[in-house]
């Protein structure tokens, strides 16, 4: 589908994520004929750009990210359609002038009053700007004329806090109106989950207490935290990513079948779903947290957290966490969701792995089965796009000795369709004013409620463990893992 006339504000132009994912987002979409012809992109920002700054910003940012090939036409179109509006975000007069580029846009370009306003800025900023938008009027909707507010998390830092700044956010805009960005959700491999689970019949029977043992959902990176001290140091590898993208898969992974695709009947479950989750007890012995030290990563060394830029020498940080949740439904009770994640680890990988109780009997010579591990399911979410099924077989020869095998779907094989970047994704839907793909205020609430106790009782006591650079991540971690009987994948 193609959005309708309208134009995006992007705030906090001059960021990384604006310059990495936005901007070529929008150029991609222009690219494959998703965006109407009058489109209009506006940056605001403190910067002293001009029109033509922030067009050759663009530029660069679509010539060294963007997805799709770079066509001049296209280009051109779309560049007509962009504005700089120079401001602080307290400042009324550069929200009048904003006003007064977006009116001006509507009439020459047709954008009919339809404003989309991207916050990719700190939320502390988030007040104001929403206070501003609203004196300015540009927040006004009417019939005709929609106005949506784009938020990028962290949604807080902890239930009281995501509360007051979605009270904040929501006396300006309706929550019809708000999109909070997890970008997990605008990838092919997550919205898959769907697919495979409520398209076919094979995996429902077995995807509940009776057949599964535990679920392991990772999210590894092997990048460090140069450069990002500023947003990251005090928040951490928790708040980061397992309150919105590891919580979210893990939802889409417990959920029951939704009535149908609307977003109400989606997000219904997925509410149901986190109400039911709660953290295994005793928090200590069921959560792991570390910090990176130095160590390799391939054949480079490379330094620890505390010697990165901007992080202070007892800097409490975590980079590694690991957390273990039930879900208290007749589905899925006694199956522990282990989430871990972390940064500077063996490799960049996310996977979710279903692992299978053994089998009740195994009728083998104990010597023919010792190759022979639990059945597992893994959704390989990134970067190796697919599904693994793994399961016991017969070994060629004279024995019946029985050994792991793969059987495997890869997205590169068996699609010869592209997939879009999950920004692109995303800010379409926002875009045509479509919200299945974006967390509501209450899963945000649901996700703080489980994460909260973990974080405070991290808080009182002590500090991270270390972990070396390029390895798993604590040892505190296998422990964790080791206390249930159980082990890490290593994917
Ligand atoms: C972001 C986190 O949400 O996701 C980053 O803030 C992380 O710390 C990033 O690096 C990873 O995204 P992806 O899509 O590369 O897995």
């Amino acid at each position: 589908r193609i959005a309708g006339p309208c134009s995006l504000v992007i705030f906090g132009v001059t960021g990384d994520l604006a310059r990495r994912k936005l901007m070529p987002a929008v150029y991609d979409l222009a690219n494959r004929g998703l965006l109407p012809p009058g489109f209009a992109l506006v940056g605001f920002a403190r910067r002293d750009w001009d029109h033509e700054d922030f067009g050759q910003v663009v530029h660069d940012a679509v010539r060294a990210n963007a997805r799709t090939p770079f066509r001049e036409d296209v280009w051109e179109r779309l560049s007509e359609g962009f504005r700089f509006v120079q401001g602080t975000f307290d400042d009324p007069e550069a929200f009048d002038k904003l006003r007064d580029t977006l009116g001006e846009l509507d009439e020459k370009r047709g954008t009919d009053g339809n404003h989309a306003f991207y916050l990719s800025i700190p939320p502390a900023a988030f007040p104001v700007v929403c206070e501003q938008l609203s004196r300015s009027g540009l927040a006004e909707q009417s019939e005709d004329k929609w106005r949506r507010v784009v938020i990028e998390k962290p949604f807080g830092h902890d239930l009281d806090s995501a509360k007051e700044l979605n009270n904040v956010v929501n006396t300006v805009f309706p929550e019809h109106s708000v999109f909070r960005i997890d970008h997990y959700l605008g990838k092919e491999t997550v919205q898959n989950i769907l697919a495979l689970r409520f398209a076919n019949q094979l995996f429902d029977p077995v995807w509940s207490s009776h057949y599964v043992d535990h679920v392991q959902i990772t999210m590894a990176e092997d990048i460090g935290l140069g450069g990002r001290a500023g947003y990251y140091d005090g928040i951490g590898a928790a708040r980061d990513v397992i309150q919105n993208h590891l919580i979210q898969l893990m939802a889409l992974i417990a959920m029951e079948e939704p009535i149908s695709f609307e977003p109400h009947e989606l997000q219904t479950e997925k509410i149901k779903v986190l109400s039911a989750t709660r953290n295994i007890l005793p928090l200590d012995e069921n959560t792991a947290r570390g910090q990176y030290e130095a160590g390799w990563q391939g054949s480079e060394p490379v330094p620890g957290l505390k010697d990165e830029k901007g992080f202070a020498a007892d800097s409490t940080t975590e980079t590694f966490a690991a957390i273990a949740v039930e879900v208290d439904s007749r589905r899925w009770a006694g199956v522990p969701f282990y989430l871990r994640t972390g940064k500077r680890l063996g490799r960049r990988v996310t996977e979710i792995a279903l692992v299978f109780k053994r089998a009740p009997h195994l009728p083998f010579d104990q010597t023919m089965t010792e190759e022979l591990s639990q059945n597992a399911l893994v959704i390989r979410v990134q970067p190796d796009e697919g599904i693994t099924l793994r399961f016991g077989s017969k070994v060629p020869g004279s024995s019946m000795e029985v050994r792991d095998v793969n059987m495997d779907f890869s997205y590169g094989q068996a699609f010869t369709e592209s997939s879009p970047e999950a920004y692109e994704r995303l800010i379409l839907d926002v875009l045509l004013g479509e919200p299945s793909l974006f967390p509501v205020n209450a899963e945000v609430e649901l996700s703080w409620k489980i994460l909260d106790p973990v974080l405070e009782r991290w808080a009182a006591t002590g500090t991270p463990d270390g972990y070396e650079s390029g390895t798993w991540g604590p040892e505190s971690a296998d422990e964790m893992m080791t206390r249930n009987g159980r082990a890490w994948r290593r994917p």
